[in-house]
């Protein structure tokens, strides 16, 4: 289901919880993760703001968080402070006699949302009529469930960008070709760690139906498909150059969904979770700019005051998506489970969920 479905099928938080006090709203919180206990789970994405994040019985990255849904068999409710799609697959990882609630249903990830099943099946097909049966399909988890049991039902796999080049180095003993939904960049950010040439990669345009690169098709292993996330295109090589001019000494480390460019022109690029163990290890004194989500970065400042720590763009990159959870549909969502109405219910289809637990389930084999 897009999130614009989604969106149009959920109850929204009333207004008045928008007018109470920080104080107040911590407070409820508080005392109802003490009223449920263990029978209330509430894992983070490090993108989430500080206000939700210190709710959170777990923080983790994405491929983090599918694994606590897999291990969480206790938890009544799972309230979920991330985006759609990571919530379906915390659904399609834990039992049916477990609830998983995202406290917005606007959070959502542009990303995920560019590429549809009509659009994937239309590409499938035509790529199957130029390629032959040479392709296994593999996706970002950045995905709507469908897409990931297209990828199930075609014997891939889902990848995170801290287990990117493990599937993709699993892939290539399957067939010959991947396709790789729905990130472009960290697919050909993977891909060329693991030394295929850029020439040896098309991308696949899904609003013009066709490979963009003109390079001889017996060549191609690598498929991209033409999707990106908005917040991290948003780190230039600019950026870059206008940084090193001013301090040489400055370690830039970024995020997988950066362009190819920005990741090359970089130190050191891996997920969030790399991204915090590498500045958490760093030599006091050190100096480091990081290209990722605003809200990590500033955690990171705010916790490691003995290095200097700057976001890559000076103008900052929000995830708008990441921070529709906020305090007050933290409070909502709890208060609505209390009253026995639970709202924001995720509940992944049967027929669907199959298939996309086949590709997360071969991911979390071979991580
Ligand atoms: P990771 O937490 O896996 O690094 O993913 C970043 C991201 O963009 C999640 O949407
Ligand atoms: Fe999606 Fe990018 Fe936001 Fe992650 S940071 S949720 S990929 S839009």
């Amino acid at each position: 289901m897009s999130i614009l479905d989604a969106i149009k099928q959920f109850e929204m938080m009333p207004d008045h919880y928008k007018g109470l006090s920080m104080k107040e709203m911590e407070r409820r919180v508080a005392a109802i993760k003490e009223k449920f206990g263990s029978r209330l789970f509430i894992p983070g994405h490090h993108y989430q703001k500080d206000e939700v994040i210190q709710f959170a019985d777990q923080t983790g990255d994405s491929l983090q968080l599918a694994q606590m849904a897999e291990k969480n068999k206790d938890a009544e409710y799972i309230v979920f402070c991330g985006v759609h799609f990571m919530a379906e697959t915390a659904d399609m990882l834990t039992g049916t006699d477990q609830t998983v609630i995202l406290p917005d249903m606007r959070a959502g990830c542009s990303m995920a949302d560019m590429a549809d099943m009509q659009q994937t099946n239309r590409a499938w097909e035509k790529l199957q009529h130029i390629f032959g049966d040479t392709i296994i399909p593999l996706t970002y988890v950045n995905s709507t469930a469908e897409i990931k049991a297209f990828v199930g039902k075609h014997g891939g796999a889902t990848v995170t960008s801290s287990n990117a080049k493990k599937v993709l180095e699993w892939a290539f003993t399957q067939k010959k070709r991947i396709l790789f939904l729905p990130d472009q960049h960290l697919g050909r950010n993977t891909a060329y760690e693991l030394g295929i040439p850029l020439e040896d990669m098309a991308v696949w345009d899904p609003i013009q139906d066709q490979l963009e690169n003109e390079a001889e098709h017996n060549d191609i292993k690598v498929i991209l498909w033409k999707g990106h996330c908005s917040v991290h295109e948003k780190f230039t090589v600019k950026n870059i150059n206008d940084l090193r001019e001013r301090d040489s000494d400055i370690r830039i480390i970024v995020h997988p969904e950066c362009s190819h460019e920005v990741v090359m022109q970089s130190d050191d690029s891996g997920s969030t979770k790399y991204i915090i163990d590498t500045v958490s290890r760093a030599q006091p004194g050190s100096k480091w700019a990081i290209g990722t989500e605003m809200n990590l970065v500033q955690r990171l400042i705010q916790e490691y005051p003995d290095k200097q720590i700057e976001s890559l763009n000076p103008d900052m990159c929000p995830c708008l998506t990441m921070n529709r959870i906020d305090l007050p549909h933290l409070l909502w969502s709890l208060e609505q489970i209390e009253k026995g109405e639970p709202a924001g219910v995720i509940k992944v289809p049967k027929v669907i969920q199959d298939d996309a637990l086949l590709a997360l389930n071969r991911m979390l084999s071979i991580t």
